[in-house]
């Protein structure tokens, strides 16, 4: 089975579900927001979002301030929607790209933030060190590398299923770079299919260094607040006091 074209049909196959113009799927409450403050300042920076998909924080990052953003993305579909999206709100500069980012050359781009949201769930440990390489070289000197990834012990600790689950393949070291897959739920009840190759803590700091970063990166394990379970207790409550996500943040 030919796991690229597995991501790939995966992201052309739910699209629509992807689409959005505000929060709604969980992670657009416990992770979105918190990993756009980390972008922050961003009057008049330049970003590349590598992973973009349907382009939502893109567009959430430029209401902030962003002066440009370009968002490269596998999925055709998912491109689209970008496109559309816009087209219709007449984003001037915003610009999207289908490509896998695996095929980005060095200093393509010379931004001041690179964003990489969810994106190395879907790469292998030697993929990731490697577009973490290409990520370093797009950035100008004294700009920062922000990404996140499901937290690498959530499969371990949490077993039912909604509203957020992966399926373990493996134990910790021995699923290293297995595909586990999952799901994610939106606040109306729908699940969207999405799946982590999975990695330890250690492969992430590795590719970091592997990349050439050699300042201290900020790192964060993304949770439940009590700000959330306040907006929708039926939905937030079974992940309280999880480990859901990690955001990194490293100078260049
Ligand atoms: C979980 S979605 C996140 C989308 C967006 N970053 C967000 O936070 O809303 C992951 C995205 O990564 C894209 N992706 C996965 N592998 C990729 C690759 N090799 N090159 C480019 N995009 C890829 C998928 O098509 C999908 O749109």
């Amino acid at each position: 089975m030919n796991s690229d074209q597995d991501t790939k049909s995966l992201y052309d196959g739910q699209a629509s579900q992807w689409q959005r113009t505000g929060p709604v799927l969980l992670s657009d409450y416990s992770a979105r927001p918190f990993v756009m403050d980390l972008c922050e300042p961003l009057k008049g920076y330049s970003i590349l979002d590598i992973g973009c998909g349907e382009g939502y924080v893109g567009r959430e990052l430029l209401k902030r301030g962003a002066a440009r953003i370009h968002g490269i993305d596998i999925s055709d579909a998912m491109i689209e929607k970008a496109d559309a999206e816009k087209q219709k709100l007449g984003l001037e500069n915003a610009t999207y790209e289908v490509r896998d980012i695996r095929g980005l050359g060095d200093s393509e781009f010379q931004v001041d933030t690179v964003l990489a949201m969810f994106l190395f769930n879907y790469l292998n440990v030697a993929d990731t060190a490697e577009v973490m390489k290409k990520a370093y070289s797009q950035l100008k000197h004294g700009g920062h590398f922000i990404f996140s990834v499901p937290h690498p012990s959530l499969a371990f600790l949490k077993q039912d299923k909604y509203p957020f689950y992966f399926e373990k393949r493996g134990g910790y070291f021995s699923g290293r770079n297995i595909l586990f897959p999952g799901e994610i739920w939106r606040r109306d009840g729908i699940a969207v299919g999405v799946q982590c190759v999975h990695k330890t803590f250690e492969d992430y700091f590795t590719a970091m260094r592997y990349a050439g970063f050699i300042h201290m990166p900020e790192v964060h394990e993304l949770h439940i607040n009590d700000e959330h379970v306040a907006i929708d207790p039926e939905f937030f409550t079974p992940l309280i006091d999880l480990p859901l996500h990690v955001a990194f943040k490293v100078k260049k």
